[in-house]
């Protein structure tokens, strides 16, 4: 690919913008040789103002998702996209969040710009089970566990049960949740359907991928190994 397409891609600027920046000399190789739009140059050996570029498509993120972000490109509100460098958005293939979290739910959000991953990760028939920590509202019943685990659990509105899904007790109104499937407001709504109401929601990990000690609103690039984890290798 020809670098000005290669640079504008990755959001730096429209095609115009960027042949600019190698009309201007900043666009260098890594010894410092000045580049022109149209040389074919390996990503790694590419510098912007002797900086190198971001990565290359192919990549994957990790965020701690605050309260009050919505999962969206657009909202009124604030959202999740806020928290990454401007251009991110305008990189091409897009960035889009692996599945989402809604505003008022905490933890481990992914993004990708490989679409097949994206699909991989949040398709049930991979079976990537999602860990969500509840704070309820009421104190747990105790049959809310073998509920859960029934498989015959019917949402409201919903036509299909629930898959399995596991529930740990860690305190009276303290549960880890981990369901394999991603309908919409799922761990509220079952909590909701044993008559308890989740005041607080955060999800800790998906696959084997933890989301560890990074810190609220902060967000890193994914090594191989850790996207592998997500489906359990790693
Ligand atoms: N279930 C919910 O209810 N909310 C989330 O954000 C994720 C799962």
């Amino acid at each position: 690919m020809k670098l000005v397409k290669l640079i504008a891609n990755l959001g730096y600027g429209s095609r115009k913008e960027v042949t600019a920046l190698f009309r201007e000399g900043r666009i260098t190789d890594a010894d410092g040789e000045v580049l022109y739009a149209d040389d074919k140059v390996e990503h790694a050996r590419i510098r912007l103002d002797g900086e190198p570029l971001d990565p290359p498509p192919g990549l994957v993120l990790m965020m701690h998702k605050p309260l009050g972000y919505t999962c969206s490109t657009k909202d009124a509100g604030r959202i999740v996209y806020d928290l990454l460098p401007p251009r991110w958005r305008a990189r091409s293939p897009a960035l889009s969040t692996i599945g989402r979290l809604d505003r008022d739910t905490s933890g481990l959000l992914l993004f990708t710009d490989d679409g097949a991953l994206l699909h991989r990760v949040i398709s049930p028939r991979s079976n990537v089970v999602k860990v969500y920590e509840a704070t309820l509202a009421h104190d747990l019943r105790g049959d809310e566990g073998a509920i859960f685990a029934s498989g015959t659990l019917m949402l409201e509105s919903e036509t299909t049960p629930l898959a399995p899904a596991h529930l740990d007790v860690l305190g009276p109104r303290h549960a880890r949740l981990s369901i394999g499937e991603g309908r919409y407001h799922q761990v509220r709504r079952m909590f909701a359907a044993v008559g308890n109401h989740v005041d607080a929601l955060h999800r800790s990990a998906i696959g084997g991928l933890e989301l560890g000690d990074l810190p609220v609103g902060q967000w890193r690039a994914l090594a191989a190994h850790e996207v592998a984890a997500i489906f359990g290798g790693g």
